[in-house]
This record gives structure tokens, sequence and C-alpha cells, in this order.
């Protein structure tokens, strides 16, 4: 019998993004990386906010030591020299660029070869904390995994600003798969130019006009379109009546984008965080109880299944028919002042009045 080789372990890369700053990404990543790691999984966690750097604090770590910055300005030669073991056994970090500022816009070459050696990185997750915006570099960083972690606040004008910072991912990877082609360059320009709210376009309609432009190149995009599964965190939910902006970007997303978006997670507004804050500590160190710290464990524990699979869209089913299943698996983190955790059926039952509201 002929010894099975064993076969290189992948790890499964997390961007945490969103269109604005202060939603909570940093938070998310210090402490989903930390529960990943308590649970047994090798973990990297990346600063990747170019010119805003401030996960260290989360993770009460001082500012000393080389990252990012160093690695894109040539003073260290790979990322592999600027991993960081911290707190845990399994667990490790690479500071951003406080120390030493790279740009914000590296070259894409440059941001090419960190990404690749990112991915080659010996871990079962690697974490990236973007910046705020829609620069290319951060949509670059979002888009290099087919799982990305898209945190929004729920507040009706968050769910605008991340659905504004998902067509521009979208068009971003379109933009790269048809880069130098005159044709469709023009369709995808004329198509990114209308007003950028949802309702003014619909994937359907340029998927079919790349096709006229150049035959096949519109399947071709809807592959691309699908294969990417950005997974929904809310963040600082106060009441469940909060879900329904989860459920609201979900469709918008569906609708106009042609865009799978499942949610992840719903997690609580929590004093734990800012007072962890405070004291340059994890929340998860804090107190491992409170609402939000016990939100995060259940999201490492859905996670947790992937760790040294190769990312296939089958696995997305773990989140199909995700806000219910969502929606029902957190609920009891949030209930309602003076009254019982409401039943699955009553739960779905209170949501759908609410998402007949938002239509109105
Ligand atoms: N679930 C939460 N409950 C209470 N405060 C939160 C929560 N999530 C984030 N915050 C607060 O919001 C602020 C911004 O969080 P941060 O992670 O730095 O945002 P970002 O990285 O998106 O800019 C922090 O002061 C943090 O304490
Ligand atoms: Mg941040």
């Amino acid at each position: 019998m002929t010894p099975r080789t064993p076969q290189k372990s992948v790890s499964v890369v997390l961007p945490v993004g969103g269109g604005k700053g202060g939603i909570g990404k940093s938070v998310l990543t210090a402490n989903l990386g930390l529960a990943l790691a308590r649970l047994e999984h090798r973990v990297i966690v990346i600063d990747a906010d170019l010119g805003g750097s401030d996960l260290h604090n989360l993770l009460g770590q001082d500012n000393e030591r080389p990252g990012l910055g160093e690695v894109l300005t040539g003073q260290a030669a790979d990322v592999r020299q600027v991993v960081h073991p911290i707190l845990e056994p399994r667990f490790s970090f690479v500071p951003g660029d406080a120390l030493v500022v790279a740009t914000a816009n590296p070259s894409f070459q440059k941001k090419r070869k960190l990404l690749h050696r990112i991915k080659a990185l010996e871990a079962d997750f690697v974490l990236l904390d973007l910046g705020a915006g829609t620069a290319i570099t951060v949509m670059d960083f979002f888009l290099t995994s087919p799982v990305s972690l898209l945190v929004m606040l729920p507040e009706r004008p968050a769910v605008l600003s991340a659905f504004n910072f998902l067509k521009n991912a979208v068009f971003r990877a379109l933009n790269r798969i048809f880069r130098g082609n005159a044709k469709t360059g023009a369709v995808l320009a004329s198509y990114q130019e209308r007003s950028r709210g949802p309702g003014a376009m619909k994937m359907a309609d340029l998927l079919a006009a790349l096709d006229k432009a150049a035959s096949g190149e519109g399947s071709r995009a809807k592959r691309a379109v699908e294969r990417w599964r950005p997974k929904l965190v809310l963040n600082r939910v106060r009441l469940m009546d909060d879900f329904v902006y989860a459920h609201q970007l979900e469709r918008w997303a569906r609708d106009d984008l042609g865009l799978l978006i499942e949610v992840a997670a719903f997690l609580p507004e929590d004093e734990v965080v800012r007072e962890a804050g405070a004291q340059n500590l994890p929340a998860l160190d804090l107190d491992p109880r409170a609402p939000f710290c016990r939100a995060v464990a259940l999201l490492a524990l859905s996670l947790g299944k992937w760790a040294g699979r190769p990312l296939e869209l089958a696995q997305h089913r773990d989140f199909e028919g995700s806000f219910e299943r969502a929606a029902t698996e957190y609920a009891p983190l949030f209930p309602p002042p003076g009254t019982a955790i409401p039943t699955r059926d009553e739960l779905l039952k209170r949501l759908k009045m609410l998402q007949a509201k938002l239509r109105e």
C-alpha cells in the first residue's frame, strides 16, 4: 500500500469589511480570531487597515512590532516575518502600518504578491481587518476570498452604504475580469456610472449587455458573481426588530446585484465592548459570558466547520436559508424586555410584518 501524502492544509481567508468606519470591523476581527483560536484552530489576524491601524489596541498589544507597513515598504522580505504569536498557543497577529506608514494604495503587483503570500500562511483561518471606504485596495482585499464578512449596523442609511459597498466590490471584480477588453469595458463603465442606490440597475441587464458586446462574457461574469458569497454580520443590534435590516440588504443584493449574501451573525450592542476597549483587552477576555461574546462564539462555531477544507460552493449550504436560521439561532441573545423568548414561528411572523413595513 502506498502511503497517502498528507494534503497541504488550506487556510480560510476571512476579510472583514463594510463601507463605513466605526461599525465594529476591528472589534469583530479581534474577538472572532480569538474565539476561533480557543476552539483550537490555528488563527492569524492581520491589521490590513492601512493608514488606520489600531487592531493591536483591541488585542491588548503594544504598538512596537513590525507589520504590513514593513512588508509593503520592503523593510521585511515576507509577511511570514511579521507574524507574531500572541495571547494563545494557536493565535498570531500581523500588525498594520502604525510604525512604518505604507501607502494606503499599493501597486496592483505589490498587492497581488502580498495577498498570495497571505493565502499561503500556515493557518486554519486568516482574518483581515480592513479599513473604511471603497478604495480599490480595500475592495481587492475584500474580494480575495469567497467568504468575506460584511459588517453593517442596523440603521437605514447603513443598509444603503453596505449595498453600495457590495456594488463597488462587484464592479471591481468584473473590471478585473474584463481588463483590457474595450467592448465589455465600455459596457461596465456605462452601468457603473448609473446612480449607486438600489433599483438603479439590474445585474441581469448588465449581463445581457455584456453578452451582446462579446458572446459568452455575460455568462463568465455571472459565474464570477455567483462564486462570491459574502456573509453579513449585523453588529450593535439592540432589538430583534433590528434583524430586518439584514433581510433588506439580502434582498437588495439578490435583486439588483444577483449576489447571494448570507446572514452569518447578529451581534448585540453590549457595554462589554466599550469597557474592554477602555481596559485594552479583547471583550472575550473581560467577560466571555456577555451577550456580545456569546454571539461571537456562536459565529466562531459555525465558521469553524470550514477549517482545513478548500472552500467550495457547496459549503455555503451551511448558511442556506440564512436569515431565518440566524434569526432563530441568535434570538435568545435578544429577549425583548419583560417577555419570554419568542418561538420560531412568532419570530418569523414578527419579522414578516417588519419587512412589509420597510417595503411600504
Ligand atoms: N457590539 C458593540 N457594542 C457596543 N459597542 C460597540 C460594538 N461594536 C463596536 N462598538 C464600538 O464601536 C467603536 C468602533 O469599533 P471598531 O471595531 O473600531 O470599528 P471599525 O473597525 O469598523 O472602524 C468602538 O469604540 C467600539 O467600542
Ligand atoms: Mg477598524
